[in-house]
C-alpha cells in the first residue's frame, strides 16, 4: 500500500515535471528573438514567387567552385566524379529586416524548403551521388542568401586515354538555370575568373591527379526557348605518372629490349625459340597485368598498349619464323642423313666400299664363281680398280647432291637470315618509336 503510494507520488511528480518543462520551453520559444524574427520573415513569404519586388527586376545568382578531390576518373564509361565546395548568393528581396529591431542579429539560417531558391543544375550531371543534403541557408539583414553545399559530382566528360600515363583531362562543369531565362535569372561570378583559375587551397593533392587549373566561362546561350546565362567551369587536371612509370613503363622496355636481344642469338639455334616462347609468355603476363591498370574506353587505345600489341606481333612473326627455320633444317638435315644412308645402302648391296670390306671385296670377287676366272692374276686387279672407280663416280655424284642441296639451303638461309635482319630493323625502329613517342608525351605532360 505505502509502496503504490509512493509509486502515485512520484508518477505525479514526473507529470509535473514534464508539463512544467513544455510550459517553460514554448514561453522561452515566443521570447527568443530569432523565433520572432523567423516568424516575421516567414508568415507571409510565398516559396513560388520569385523575391523580386518590381518583376523587371532580375535575379543575378553569384556562382563559385573549388574543386576538392578528384575521385574517380572512369575512363570506359567516360565518367569524372568530383567532389567539389559548391556556393551560390542570391538576393531576397521579402528577407530583409532591420536589425537594430532584433537584437542587432545580421545573419540568420532558414531552412532551404521554406524559400525561394534557383534551379541552377550542373549540365553534365549522369549520377546522383551521395551529397550530405544540407537544410539551411544563411541570410543576412539585407536579404542576400548565402547557399553552401560539397557536392559529389559525377559529371560525363570526354576522356582522351591515349597519352596515358602522361595524359591531363579537361572536363567541364556547366551550370545553368533549367527553366529561367537570362530576363529572369542571371548569374555571375563570386571571385574574379582569375582566382578561381588558380585557386588550389582546398584540393587535396596527395592523389593520382594533380589539378592543373579551373579556367571559367560566362556565356548566354541561344535556343529556340529563350536566351540562357550559363557558366562553366573547365576542371583541368594531369595525372601523377610516377606510379605507372615504374610499374608499367620501364619493365614494358626491359621486356622489348630482352626480345630484341634474341636476336643476337643465331637463328638457326633452338634455344631461340624456347627463348623467345619465355617472353612471349612474359608479354602475355604483362598484357594481362596491364589491362587492370591502364584506362580502357572505346574510343581510344593507349599509346603503350598498341606499342605493346605491336611489339608480340614482332615477337610472334619472328616465332613463326625460327620455327620455320628449325623444321626445314630440320627436314633437310635429316634428307641428308638419308642420302648417305641411301647412297651407301644402295653401293653397299652391290659392293662395300669401306676400307675393312675392301679385303673382304677381293676376297668374294676371288671367290666369286661367276665372276672373273681366277686363272687371270691381273684381272681382280683391273676390276677392282672398275670397282674403286665406279664407287668414287657414286661417292662423287652423291658429294654433289648433297653439295646442290648445301647451296639450295645456303640460299634458304640467306632469304631467311635477311628476313631476321629486317624484323630486328623493324623491332628497332617500333622501339625507337615508342622510345621518341614516350618522351615527347612526357615533355608535354611536364609542359602544362
Ligand atoms: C521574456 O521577455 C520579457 C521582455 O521581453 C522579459 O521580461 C522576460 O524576462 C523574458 N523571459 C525569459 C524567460 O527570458
Ligand atoms: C519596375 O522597374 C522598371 C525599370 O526598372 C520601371 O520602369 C517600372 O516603373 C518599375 N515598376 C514598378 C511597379 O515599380
Ligand atoms: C531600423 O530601426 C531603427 C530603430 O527601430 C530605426 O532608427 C532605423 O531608422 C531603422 N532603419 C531602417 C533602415 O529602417
Ligand atoms: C549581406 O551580405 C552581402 C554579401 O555578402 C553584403 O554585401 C551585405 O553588405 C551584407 N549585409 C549586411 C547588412 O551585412
Ligand atoms: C578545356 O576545354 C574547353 C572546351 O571544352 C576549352 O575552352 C578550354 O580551353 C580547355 N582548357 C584547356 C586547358 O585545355
Amino acid at each position: 500500500m505505502l509502496r503504490r503510494g509512493v509509486m502515485a507520488a512520484l508518477l505525479s511528480l514526473v507529470l509535473v515535471a514534464v508539463s512544467g518543462i513544455l510550459i517553460t520551453d514554448t514561453h522561452h520559444l515566443s521570447n527568443s528573438t530569432l523565433y520572432r524574427l523567423t516568424q516575421m520573415l516567414l508568415q507571409n513569404y510565398h516559396k513560388g514567387v520569385r523575391p523580386v519586388q518590381n518583376w523587371t527586376q532580375v535575379t543575378t545568382v553569384y556562382l563559385d567552385l573549388s574543386v576538392h578531390a578528384v575521385l574517380d576518373v572512369d575512363a570506359q564509361n567516360q565518367k569524372l566524379k568530383t567532389s567539389v565546395w559548391y556556393q551560390e548568393i542570391w538576393n531576397d528581396e521579402f528577407l530583409a529586416w532591420n536589425s537594430s529591431m532584433f537584437d542587432g542579429i545580421g545573419e540568420i539560417s532558414l531552412p532551404l524548403s521554406a524559400i525561394w531558391a534557383p534551379d541552377i543544375i550542373i549540365n553534365e550531371f549522369m549520377d546522383i551521388e551521395k551529397s550530405p543534403d544540407l537544410p539551411y541557408v544563411y541570410v543576412n539583414s539585407s536579404g542576400t542568401i548565402k547557399n553552401n553545399k560539397p557536392i559529389q559530382v559525377v559529371s560525363a566528360c570526354s576522356l582522351k586515354t591515349y597519352a596515358f600515363p602522361f595524359d591531363t583531362q579537361n572536363c567541364s562543369l556547366t551550370f545553368n538555370s533549367i527553366l529561367h531565362t537570362v530576363a529572369d535569372l542571371d548569374l555571375a561570378f563570386l571571385r574574379s575568373t582569375e582566382d578561381i583559375k588558380k585557386d588550389k587551397k582546398t584540393f587535396m593533392n596527395d592523389g593520382e591527379w594533380e589539378l592543373l587549373s579551373v579556367p571559367s566561362t560566362y556565356q548566354v546561350m541561344h535556343s529556340d526557348a529563350g536566351d540562357f546565362a550559363q557558366i562553366q567551369f573547365h576542371v583541368v587536371i594531369r595525372r601523377r605518372p610516377l606510379a605507372y612509370v615504374v610499374n608499367l613503363l620501364i619493365p614494358s622496355i626491359f621486356l622489348m629490349v630482352v626480345d630484341l636481344g634474341s636476336f643476337f642469338l643465331p637463328p638457326t639455334c633452338r634455344t631461340r625459340i624456347t627463348f623467345k616462347t619465355s617472353i612471349l609468355v612474359g608479354y602475355t603476363v604483362f598484357k594481362v597485368n596491364m589491362s587492370n591498370e591502364v584506362p580502357r574506353s572505346a574510343v581510344s587505345t593507349p599509346l603503350i598498349g598498341v606499342f605493346l600489341t605491336i611489339c608480340m606481333v614482332f615477337l610472334v612473326v619472328s616465332l613463326s619464323k625460327s620455327i620455320l627455320l628449325v623444321k626445314f633444317l630440320h627436314t633437310e638435315r635429316s634428307s641428308r642423313q638419308d642420302h648417305p644412308l641411301f647412297c651407301f645402302q644402295r653401293t653397299s648391296r652391290a659392293r662395300p666400299v669401306d676400307g675393312a670390306h675392301l679385303t673382304r671385296t677381293s676376297l668374294t670377287v676371288a671367290d666369286s664363281p661367276t665372276d672373273v676366272p681366277p686363272c687371270h692374276e691381273h684381272q681382280p686387279q683391273v676390276g677392282f680398280l672398275e670397282e674403286a672407280l665406279a664407287q668414287l663416280q657414286s661417292i662423287s655424284s652423291c658429294i654433289q647432291a648433297l653439295d646442290q642441296a648445301a647451296q639450295q639451303e645456303a640460299s634458304w638461309l640467306t632469304i631467311l637470315y635477311r628476313f631476321d635482319k629486317l624484323l630486328f630493323q623493324g623491332y628497332l625502329l617500333v622501339l625507337g618509336v615508342y622510345t621518341i613517342t614516350l618522351c615527347s608525351l612526357w615533355a608535354v605532360w611536364s609542359s602544362l
